[in-house]
């Protein structure tokens, strides 16, 4: 059975997506046998603590309030000042932080990368939950360490049924639908707007591998938006050849004409929105930022420290995608950048694109290509390529 078949339980990809994708809930027993999880509790605590790492803590019990919700980055002796029992404490887009979490992501292969989110992972002793909520995104709930009883109900909850004045979502009546007991290296897929309710049984490790989508009202305004770049609309409208019109309070067709072809003259064209939807989706998102290398290479010595290394990873916080065009043009997009691709260029973006490391042997048939090699060192440059040890 190949890899990505024994982790969906024997379904095939095709299986998976036309049942469970976006669809239905489904539960993997030993989708990662063997699974060791990267990280130990004190390990993930002290990520919680260091600046650029996005972490939270949740008390359901022990805190000021109930459901007491705390951002990190923490002191180190937050984690000493604990109650034994129910607490959480989650690190976001731990990828960044943790290569084997970025690996982990591979796995995921048969889902599109621009779907990807990040991963996320949550340390909880007996008794810590985030409480019973939905999510929009689709996530798989790897168990890394421990014992968490997962409960859900495929009823998306109402705003209506969700405790008041809390700084979460949490649902007010969960009724429990189907439980299982999740062991290190089982997975729960769960589409979004499923409730959801995980309880730690001991210490407990949980790893979400979460997709994105973004919203049609975030597509079409950031979209619009974009195209309007291109408009002089500080300019006001003018009619210094109004007609005459018997009913003043008719808006004459002459008008109505002019708004509907400036309406029909924001750019619609496919090309136009496929490279658009290339630079949205891969755009470093607001808040967000590209730690960049210690000094800019030029291609030269760029090349020569790729082969010191042997080893050449893509960046976490970049995202990459390609798509070649109806006119056959390959374009790479880089956290936002458009690069079009020639020559070996569509092999390289699809490899850019679908991997995360790269090893000096694998490149270096593109190394001598000069517009494949100054990409490569702008990549770098950029923060979008790294060296292991950087
Ligand atoms: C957790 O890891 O405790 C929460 C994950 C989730 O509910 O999405
Ligand atoms: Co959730």
């Amino acid at each position: 059975m190949s890899d990505i078949k024994a982790m969906l339980g024997g379904l095939s990809v095709e299986e998976f997506l036309e049942k469970y994708w976006q669809k239905e809930p489904l539960l993997i027993r030993q989708a990662l046998p063997g699974y060791q999880c990267p990280i130990t509790p004190e390990e993930l605590a002290g990520l919680a603590c260091e600046e650029d790492v996005e972490s939270r803590l949740i008390m359901e019990q022990g805190g000021a309030t109930p459901w007491q919700v705390e951002h990190g980055p923490f002191a180190e002796e937050r984690f000493t000042n604990l109650p034994a029992t129910h607490w959480t404490v989650l690190v976001q887009e731990i990828n960044k932080h943790v290569p084997e979490f970025a690996l982990l992501q591979d796995r995921f292969s048969f889902l599109p990368n621009w779907r990807l989110d990040d991963v996320m992972v949550s340390y909880a002793p007996e008794h810590g939950t985030v409480g019973p909520h939905a999510d929009n995104y689709d996530v798989f709930l790897i168990q890394g360490a421990g014992h968490r009883r997962w409960q859900i109900n495929r009823q998306e909850p109402s705003d209506d049924d969700l405790l008041p004045d809390l700084p979460l979502k949490i649902m007010k009546n969960f009724q429990v639908e189907e439980e299982w007991v999740l062991e290190p290296g089982d997975m729960l897929y769960l589409p979004p707007g499923v409730a959801h309710y995980g309880v730690a049984l001991d210490d407990c490790i949980t790893v979400s591998v979460g997709y994105r989508a973004p919203t049609l009202g975030a597509i079409l305004s950031g979209y619009i938006g974009d195209a309007l770049a291109q408009f002089d609309t500080d300019v006001f409208y003018r009619d210094p050849d109004l007609k005459p019109q018997d009913a003043p309070g008719e808006i004459a067709l002459d008008a109505r004409e002019e708004f509907r072809e400036l309406i029909r003259s924001l750019p619609m064209d496919d090309e136009r929105i496929d490279r658009w939807f290339g630079s949205y989706i891969t755009d470093v998102r607001p808040g967000h930022f590209v730690p960049e290398p210690a000094e800019e290479l030029r291609p030269k010595k760029f090349k020569d420290e790729f082969k010191k290394h042997g080893e050449l990873w893509r960046s976490e916080y970049t995202r990459y995608a390609h798509f070649t065009d109806a006119a056959g043009v390959t374009r790479l997009y880089v956290a936002g950048e458009e690069y079009e691709m020639y020559g070996d260029g569509p092999k390289v973006a699809q490899m850019l694109a679908g991997q995360r490391v790269f090893r000096y042997k694998e490149l270096l048939p593109y190394l001598d290509d000069k517009d494949l090699l100054e990409l490569l060192t702008d990549l770098y440059n950029l923060g979008a390529l790294y060296f292991p040890e950087d």
